[in-house]
């Protein structure tokens, strides 16, 4: 497959980051959106010093998702690159838990801003600029289908964004374009461990039939397969160690 030019939010967490070098080992061209850049010098370095050897280019691009300024900005970006974009995969996300009678409007319509409405108006601002054959991927959680106590924004803006995956995919597929959710179980990330301790990740790996939590490069993995993956559309993928099907004691 010759090397494509993907946009990747969440670039700078744990999901994105394993994507981000996939993909970059492979020779694709990545525009890498995050506001903790910093975190991918390592990697922006070896794409200088490597390209020749077919490994991948990197750009870097910092923006607040929550900012409607800084959007427009990064659509600017993406826009200008030679040759458009073969996808937009958005990993960023924000799960800050909240019991539902402590709710308030405030922390709704925060996690909705970066969870729903950023990826619906970047897409739509990007949808001139994507190639034929382009891939609109957005990762999800299996708590938009299966919620816990203090997930109720969390979920239901993953649930609205698998939607809004579905919408595109009957939409756009007209042009070829394809999109579509990966909805993660419990992966070993900085969001994930935010607030637990020891104990918690333990019952966390007790949830799944396979007794442990999922890596980063398990979901990556995903990831790439469905960018290439040419029939794959309108769908939700589920990874997540078994942990849907039911408790294993
Ligand atoms: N870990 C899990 O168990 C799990 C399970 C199911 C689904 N997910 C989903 O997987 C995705 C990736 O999460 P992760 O587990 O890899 O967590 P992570 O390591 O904490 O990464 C979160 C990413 O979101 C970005 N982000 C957060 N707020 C942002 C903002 N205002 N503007 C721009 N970027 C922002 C962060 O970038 P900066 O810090 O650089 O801004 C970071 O790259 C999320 O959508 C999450 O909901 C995770």
């Amino acid at each position: 497959m010759s090397p494509r030019r993907f946009l990747i939010t969440g670039a700078t967490g744990g999901i994105g980051r394993a994507t981000l070098q996939r993909l970059l080992e492979r020779g694709d061209e990545i525009l890498a959106v995050g506001r903790g850049l910093e975190k991918l010098d390592d990697l922006a370095e070896r794409s200088e010093r490597a390209e020749a050897e077919g490994y991948g280019r990197l750009a870097r691009h910092r923006a607040d998702l929550m900012d409607e300024g800084a959007r427009a900005q990064l659509a600017q970006v993406a826009a200008k690159g030679s040759g458009g974009l073969d996808g937009v995969v958005y990993i960023a996300g924000r799960n800050d838990r909240m019991p539902f009678d402590e709710l308030d409007e405030a922390h709704v319509r925060g996690v909705f801003e970066l969870n729903f409405f950023a990826p619906l108006l970047l897409v739509r601002s990007l949808v001139p600029y994507l190639n034929e054959g382009a891939v609109l991927l957005f990762v999800s959680s299996t708590l938009a289908s299966k919620p816990v106590p203090g997930s109720a924004a969390y979920s239901a803006s993953k649930a609205a964004l698998e939607s809004l995956s579905r919408s595109l995919a009957i939409e756009l597929g007209g042009r070829k374009v394809r999109a579509l959710s990966i909805a993660p179980g419990l992966v070993d990330t900085a969001m994930l461990r935010e607030g637990r301790s020891e104990n918690d990740l333990e019952f966390f790996a007790s949830l799944s039939p396979l007794g442990r939590i999922g890596e980063p490069d398990e979901i990556a993995s995903l990831i790439v397969h469905a960018l290439d993956n040419a029939f794959l559309t309108g769908v939700t993928i589920t990874v997540d160690g078994g942990s849907l099907t039911g408790m294993s004691r």
